[in-house]
C-alpha cells in the first residue's frame, strides 16, 4: 500500500505542517505502509508529484490555505485517488469562519454572535465603524475577539478589552485575510472535541486547554509548557454530553468526513459555543486530536493507521 504524505505548503502554518507531515511519515512507515514523502511548497509541486508518483492513498497533512480550504481536495478528486479527511465543500466551509457560523446558526448549533467585514470593500476604517456598532453587545466580560476569517493556528487573532485597541486588531487580522470576523467573547473554558467518523460520527473524550496566558495563541499552542491539557476534561457529565453533542452537530452541519476537531468555549454556566471546525487538525504525536485518540487507547501509530485504512474503506 503506497501512501503519499502531502505536507509543508506555503500557508502561514507551514511550520506546523512540516511537523505534522514528519510525524505522520514516521508513524505510517512504522505501521508498514510504503510511504512516499510529499513535502511541497507550492501547488505546482503537488501537480508534479501527482504526475510523477503512483500511490494508493494520499494523506493530507497540509494546514491552512489551499491544503485545508478545499482547493487541494477538489483538485485530487479529478485524480480519483482517495485522500484522508473531508471533501472540498466541507473543507471550504470549515476554513471560512464566516460561512461556518452561518451554517451553525442555520442548524441551531450554539456559536458566539459575530459580524464580518470585507476589507476590500469596507477598508479598515469602515470595518472598525461596523464593529463599533456592535461593540457594547459583543463586549462580554470586558473582552471581544477579532479574527481573520480564513486562517488557522490563532494567527492574526486578538482579544481586545478596549475600543482603542480595535484598529490595531483589525489591521493585524487583515494581514492574514481580507475577510475578518468580530465575535462576542465567551468567558469560561477553552475545550476541543475530536470527532471520529468512520460512517457513524462519534465524539472522542473532551480536552480542556488551560493556556498559561489567557489566549490560546500560536505560541501557547506550539511552545512546550505554555499550556496545560486535561484529557478527559473534568466536567460534569451533563456538560460534557452537551459539548460532545454540539461537536457532532458542527461536524455534520459542515459535511465533514473521517475526522475533525471542533474548537469550543464553555461559558461559566457550562454552555458550549462552537468557535470553529478544523478539517486538517495538527497531527504531531502531541497534537490535540492524537491526545484525544490516546484517551480511547489508540497510540499515535494506531491513529495514523486508522486514518489511512478508513480512507480506503
Ligand atoms: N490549524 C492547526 C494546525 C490546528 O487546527 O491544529
Ligand atoms: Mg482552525
Amino acid at each position: 500500500m503506497r501512501v503519499l504524505v502531502l505536507y509543508g505548503g506555503d500557508s502561514p502554518e507551514r511550520e506546523v505542517s512540516l511537523a505534522s507531515g514528519k510525524a505522520v511519515l514516521e508513524a505510517a512507515s512504522r505501521c508498514g505502509f510504503d510511504v512516499l514523502d510529499g513535502c511541497v511548497e507550492t501547488v505546482k509541486d503537488v501537480v508534479r508529484l501527482m504526475n510523477e508518483r503512483d500511490c494508493d492513498v494520499i494523506f493530507i497533512a497540509l494546514h491552512g490555505s489551499w491544503g485545508e480550504d478545499g482547493r487541494l481536495q477538489a483538485f485530487l478528486d479529478f485524480y480519483d485517488i482517495p485522500y484522508t479527511g473531508s471533501g472540498s465543500e466541507a473543507c471550504m466551509l470549515a476554513m471560512n469562519k464566516v460561512l461556518s457560523k452561518y451554517r451553525f446558526q442555520r442548524d441551531g448549533i450554539p456559536t458566539p454572535d459575530g459580524v464580518e467585514a470585507n476589507l476590500f470593500q469596507e477598508g479598515i476604517n469602515g470595518a472598525c465603524k461596523k464593529i463599533l456598532e456592535y461593540y457594547d453587545y459583543f463586549l462580554n466580560g470586558g473582552k471581544m475577539v477579532i479574527k481573520p476569517a480564513r486562517c488557522g493556528s490563532t494567527l492574526g487573532v486578538s482579544v481586545i478589552t478596549s475600543s482603542s485597541d480595535l484598529y490595531e486588531a483589525v489591521q493585524l487580522a487583515s494581514s492574514y485575510d481580507s475577510l475578518i470576523i468580530a465575535e462576542r467573547y465567551i468567558s469560561g473554558k477553552e475545550i476541543t472535541v475530536a470527532v471520529w467518523d468512520d460512517g457513524k460520527p462519534q465524539a472522542f473524550p473532551i480536552i480542556e486547554i488551560v493556556p498559561k496566558n489567557s489566549l490560546y495563541s500560536y505560541k501557547a499552542k506550539y511552545t512546550p509548557g505554555n499550556s496545560a491539557y486535561f484529557v478527559p476534561a473534568q466536567l460534569e457529565d451533563s456538560i460534557a454530553k452537551k459539548a460532545q453533542e454540539a461537536a457532532l452537530m458542527a461536524h455534520i452541519s459542515l459535511g465533514c468526513e473521517l475526522y475533525s476537531r471542533v474548537d469550543m468555549r464553555l461559558d461559566t454556566q457550562g454552555n458550549p459555543y462552537v468557535l470553529e471546525v478544523n478539517t486538517v487538525p495538527g497531527l504531531t504525536s502531541t497534537s490535540l486530536v492524537p491526545k484525544a485518540a490516546k484517551a480511547i487507547g489508540w497510540d499515535f501509530d494506531r491513529f495514523v493507521k486508522e486514518l489511512i485504512q478508513n480512507t480506503l474503506n
